[in-house]
């Protein structure tokens, strides 16, 4: 009877996260959406043992109370959150814009690092808190090829300045929780997952993966995760993505 906990779930790779989740009876689902969101497509792709509960990740209030309804619904100690999906993301910059460095918003790269870095440190830690995350948890980052140094070293021109910039602290967070994790949980892995190009609002149409197989891919990829894969950055691919 795994749990799955996955931010972000009303519309895109995390709405399709749940879909294919829900194939089967045996996943409890913790949907987290935020409190305003238009809750149609998951309803409708939502299982009767999933979850939908609201979480603005970047209100960290919202997190706390979302970590206390977590763990009313995970009373019986043997329902542990056994993969957290840290997906829901926030992209302000025009994908065409190049530049961007040199004028960068302050507000929107706040906003930025809010959602996509503190995020996902604070569902750790207030989960974590709560007691409901499984030994064995399974964390995953959902991050971005636009967050990796090196790759983004390689581009021209170079794009999404302050979003590549929230993705790339994302990594370093990853770094650290897999680093310091299993102090708490034993045998507990992190992971940054790099999607790949999908077509989703954030993606865009022109983008090269649907988000069927994005999603059908990366969930083979997570049930397949070891304890040697603990502070990886990987592809939907199973590929290694540089840092
Ligand atoms: N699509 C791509 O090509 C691509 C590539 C690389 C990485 N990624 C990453 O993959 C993840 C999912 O992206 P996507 O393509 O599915 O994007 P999307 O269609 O724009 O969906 C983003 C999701 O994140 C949620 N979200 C944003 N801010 C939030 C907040 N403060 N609290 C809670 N939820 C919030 C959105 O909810 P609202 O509807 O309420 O805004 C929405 O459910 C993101 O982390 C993104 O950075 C995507």
């Amino acid at each position: 009877m795994p749990v799955y906990c996955i931010t972000g779930t009303n519309r895109g790779i995390g709405l399709e996260l749940v879909r294919q989740l829900s194939r089967s009876p045996s996943n409890t689902i913790l949907a987290t959406t935020r409190p305003s969101a238009d809750l149609t497509d998951l309803h409708a792709a939502a299982s009767p043992t999933t979850h939908i509960l609201p979480c603005d990740t970047a209100d960290l209030s919202s997190v706390r109370q979302f970590a206390e309804s977590a763990a009313k619904l995970l009373r019986d100690p043997n329902l542990r959150i056994d993969y957290l999906i840290n997906n829901a993301g926030l992209s302000l910059s025009a994908f065409g814009a190049v530049g961007e460095s040199l004028h960068l918003e302050p507000d929107d790269v706040l906003k930025q690092i809010s959602v996509n870095v503190l995020g996902p440190a604070k569902m750790v830690e207030y989960l974590m808190e709560k007691d409901v995350l499984a030994d064995s948890v399974r964390v995953v980052n959902v991050s971005s090829v636009m967050g990796s140094l090196s790759k983004m070293g390689e581009m021209q021109p170079r794009r999404v300045a302050g979003y590549s910039i929230s993705k790339a602290a994302l990594n370093m967070l990853s770094v650290h929780q897999a680093g310091d994790i299993r102090s708490r949980l034993s045998r507990a892995v992190v992971v940054v997952l790099d999607p790949g190009w999908v077509r989703t609002r954030m993606g865009g149409e022109w983008a090269t993966l649907s988000v069927e197989e994005c999603v059908a891919r990366s969930l083979q990829l997570v049930h397949g995760l070891g304890g040697g894969d603990n502070g990886r950055f990987l592809e939907y691919t199973g590929m290694e993505t540089p840092w």
